[in-house]
């Protein structure tokens, strides 16, 4: 089927970008030459739900030199690059996306690429995998099953098992040790501030900066936000992890009460409404907010449009609220995942690890080694593969336990 894209002759600009991320993809590479290169894709066909941009586009380009059908969508036209879509489709992967296209069509692209008869799906937010189990029910019987993205994604996954509800076999591709603790803790870490700091072009020294949310993705962000001189408040609903906060060297409050003194506010919860209209009363003008998380609503924007009495474009990507009383508060990205809809997503090395494991994981559904439906881990041993192979990028690696040390371990007796 034909892609549907916004416009093709942007696709060279696309080109260079899927280039650069090739160049720096060394781990997928070599997981394309040693394992996917074997048949397996053959004839087959993949469906693919993931933001548009280049490191995604090399993942599907990778998939389809191995030897699969691949139809690609976005959860959304805000996750779209363009010229990467326009490359795409140059490339023989099938694109439905365009950043014009308006949000309530996400659903409508995503059922375009269900409707190519998917073997395996790669998933972001479980959207193909929720799509599949209610509009799309017919096309169950095809699909060996689907690899999801997210900590999000594979929440709703689990809410499905846990309901009776889920009828296929699906990865936790999140929860491979070589996705979240790079992806979500560094990556997130490193795109979300990069975000922030270039589209308010503000500085981050000395600035009280709050964290909500200290799972991976918060202690990436607090990290690299006090790395670059912050002062780091963050606000848990899991005493572990304040507890955890606090031994890191941070501050640790209730979210109403940091929203008195904070100047930026991050959310990374995957929950609803950690910010809300409670929160917005009580900011400082010129407050900051952007959310990392992988859901729209954890900034409670609806709130904050209504309480504004005027709301006006601050600067490309930054919307200012005006409240009754003059103050002003600043969302950066919409709400939405900020290091994508306002950045370039995380840096090409650590999705190079993120994508060798998605590879990976497809291969294995492909190959029916997970057959049983429900919420799988990916097995341990290929995940040290894949971190095996980067070591080796690196011109680094681990030793081995001796079998003398193995039997130590097993041992009880003294
Ligand atoms: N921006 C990105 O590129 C990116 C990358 C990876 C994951 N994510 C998304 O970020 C979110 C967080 O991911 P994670 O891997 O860190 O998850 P996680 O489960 O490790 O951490 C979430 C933390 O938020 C806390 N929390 C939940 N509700 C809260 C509330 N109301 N107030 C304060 N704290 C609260 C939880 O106790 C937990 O510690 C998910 O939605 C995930 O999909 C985004």
């Amino acid at each position: 089927m034909t892609s549907s894209v916004k416009d093709l002759s942007l696709a060279p600009g696309g080109h260079r970008k899927i280039d650069w991320a090739a160049r720096h993809s060394p781990v997928l590479n070599a997981v394309r030459d040693r394992y996917l290169k074997d048949g397996t894709f053959e004839g087959l066909t993949v469906g693919v739900s993931l933001p548009i941009e280049a490191k995604t586009a090399y993942l599907t380009v990778v998939l389809a030199e191995a030897g699969a059908e691949v139809a690609l969508a976005s959860p959304g036209p805000f996750f779209v690059q363009d010229d990467v879509a326009a490359a795409l489709a140059e490339r023989g992967v099938t694109v439905y996306a365009s950043s014009d296209n308006p949000p309530e069509e996400a659903d409508r692209e995503l059922e375009r690429v269900l409707d190519h008869g998917p073997d395996v799906i790669i998933d972001d937010r479980a959207a193909l995998t929720r799509l599949l189990h209610t509009t799309r029910r017919h096309l169950l019987g095809k699909v060996r099953g689907a690899s999801e993205e997210t900590t999000s994604g594979v929440a709703k996954l689990r809410a499905m098992q846990d309901q009776g509800v889920l009828e296929i076999p699906t990865i936790a591709a999140n929860d491979a040790r070589c996705k979240y603790l790079f992806d979500n803790r560094y990556g997130t870490g490193q795109s979300t501030i990069t975000a922030i700091m270039q589209n308010t072009n503000l500085m981050l020294g000395g600035k009280r900066l709050v964290v909500v949310g200290y799972g991976w993705c918060g202690k990436g962000i607090a990290r690299y936000a006090a790395g670059l001189g912050a002062r780091v408040t963050v606000c848990e609903v899991d005493p572990v992890r304040g507890l955890e906060a606090y031994a890191d060297g941070f501050d640790v409050l209730p979210a109403l009460e940091a929203a008195g003194f904070g100047e930026i506010f991050i959310t990374a919860t995957g929950g609803r409404h950690v910010l809300a209209r409670e929160h917005f009363e009580r900011m400082r003008n010129g407050a900051i907010l952007a959310n990392a998380g992988g859901v729209d609503v954890e900034i409670d924007v609806d709130a904050l449009g209504e309480l504004a009495r005027k709301r006006y474009e601050a600067r490309r990507n930054v919307e200012a609220f005006v409240m009754p009383d003059g103050r002003e508060l600043h969302l950066v990205g919409r709400g939405m995942v900020v290091n994508l809809t306002a950045g370039d997503g995380h840096p090409v090395e650590i999705m190079d690890l993120t994508f060798a494991i998605q590879a990976l994981c497809a291969h294995h559904l492909a190959n029916r080694r997970q057959t049983e439906p429900g919420v799988h881990l990916l097995p341990r041993e290929i995940d040290d593969r894949v971190a095996g192979i980067k070591l080796q990028t690196l011109g680094m690696g681990v030793d081995r336990l001796t079998p003398q040390q193995e039997e130590f371990l097993r041992e009880w007796r003294e």
